[in-house]
């Protein structure tokens, strides 16, 4: 049998080992240089084009998504006694930051044509929601890079009085909403609608450091709370504390803060991965268009809805019984998948907490059932592909 073929893999190449050689000979290996230009080249990035330029979008490197959504939700003020709305059909990162601030996770259930939050059941949920715990911050995630409906989402947010923080771990690069009719211009960037966003750089992610995330915000106190907090809640940054004509040896700690920064290898990574994300992108868009084409006329399962940041290419199986064993007989023929989420409400942790049972959130446990997610990564060949196609196809005539 050929090699199998990975469910994912990172996209790197010469420039992003000779960024690495330039950090490790530079003598700086930590949060310096590198990081802040990829701030600056993120900012660029995501500011280019018909996005509002006041008040300027302030981008923030740290160790991860994980700790992104954590000290974005801390920068707002999030903590015991609070309600965070948020999709069961998440990774846990999307909950368990709530608990780390000792605030509860209050699901809601994802839309019947989609596999974003659902603004109806969002509203119905705060409709019903109590005073205690305080309803605070919403969390949409746009899962699979797909952008949630974000007018709708920060509609309800601003009529209940919540924070926004989008989850885009998915989403680097993805327009929320469609372009208006008759022209070119499209909407904002996913990541840049709420109170702050959150990307991810993990390695399966459309562009990746190893490991390590961008929180953004317009909203200048909350970055600078983030950029404390992300450094042990010391005032000053380290690469300050060795630039500034200040005693380099002077700092305050002004809270008990995190240990989140990116350091500057990874960084490095990232901008040369950043300088290449529209080809990463057109990549990820090739290989789904040629599973379209082939996919999308059958019977049998539902192919995703186009356009956003393909992170993921999700399948539906219309017979969720056969789910499980379609897996197992991909795997046999050498192809990985994933299955994007098992929901929150039914692992032990967040069922037995809240008393969740699993249809709760009945579309969100339909679409788990059903779903499985094909590999997608930029560098796949033609015939890698071809196998995918043609394994999905043989095993569904059985
Ligand atoms: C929806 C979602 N949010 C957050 C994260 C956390 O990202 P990270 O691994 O960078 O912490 C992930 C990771 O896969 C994710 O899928």
């Amino acid at each position: 049998m050929p090699d199998p073929i990975p469910f994912a893999r990172p996209f790197t190449g010469r420039e992003e080992e000779e960024a690495v050689l330039r950090v490790l000979r530079s003598g700086w290996l930590t949060t310096g240089q590198e990081a802040l230009a990829l701030e600056a080249e993120f900012a660029a990035f995501l500011s280019a084009g018909p996005e509002p330029r006041d008040p300027p979008l302030r981008c923030l490197a740290v160790n991860s998504a994980t700790s992104g959504l954590h000290l974005a939700l801390e920068a707002l003020g999030v903590g015991p006694g609070d309600a965070v709305f948020l999709p069961s059909y998440t990774f846990t990162s999307t909950a368990e930051v709530v608990r780390y601030l000792g605030a509860e996770a209050v699901f809601v259930d994802i839309a019947p044509d989609s596999y974003n939050i659902s603004g109806a059941a969002l509203e119905e949920a705060l409709a019903g929601a109590g005073k205690t715990p305080r309803p605070k911050a919403v969390v949409p995630v746009h899962i699979g890079g797909l952008p949630c409906d974000m007018e709708e989402i920060c509609g309800i947010a601003r009529r209940y009085g919540l924070a926004v923080v989008e989850d885009a771990a998915h989403a680097f690069p993805a327009r929320v909403g469609k372009a208006a009719p008759g022209t070119a211009d499209k909407g904002p960037w996913a990541g840049t609608c709420g109170d702050a966003g959150v990307f991810s750089f993990y390695a399966t992610k459309t562009i990746t450091t190893g490991e390590g995330g961008m929180v953004v915000s317009r909203n200048k106190e909350l970055a600078e709370r983030v950029s404390i907090m992300r450094s042990h809640g010391i005032d000053r940054t380290i690469w300050n504390r060795y630039t500034d004509t200040k005693a380099s040896w002077y700092y305050e700690v002004i809270a008990p803060g995190y240990k989140y920064n990116l350091p500057d290898l990874l960084a490095a990574v990232g901008r040369v991965q950043l300088s290449r994300a529209v080809e990463l992108l057109r990549m990820r868009e090739s290989i789904a268009e040629r599973y379209d084409q082939a996919f999308g006329g059958m019977e049998d399962l539902v192919i995703p809805p186009p356009g956003g940041a393909r992170h993921l290419y999700t399948i539906r199986l219309r017979n969720s019984a056969r789910r499980d064993g379609f897996i197992e007989e991909l795997k046999r023929l050498g192809i990985g998948t994933s299955v994007h989420f098992i929901p929150l409400h039914i692992m032990p942790y967040y069922r037995d907490r809240y008393g969740l049972r699993p249809d709760a959130y009945p579309e969100t446990l339909r679409r788990f059932r059903e779903t499985l997610s094909l590999p997608i990564w930029p560098g796949m060949s033609a015939g890698q592909v071809n196998r995918v196609i043609d394994a999905v196809r043989s095993v569904l005539k059985t």
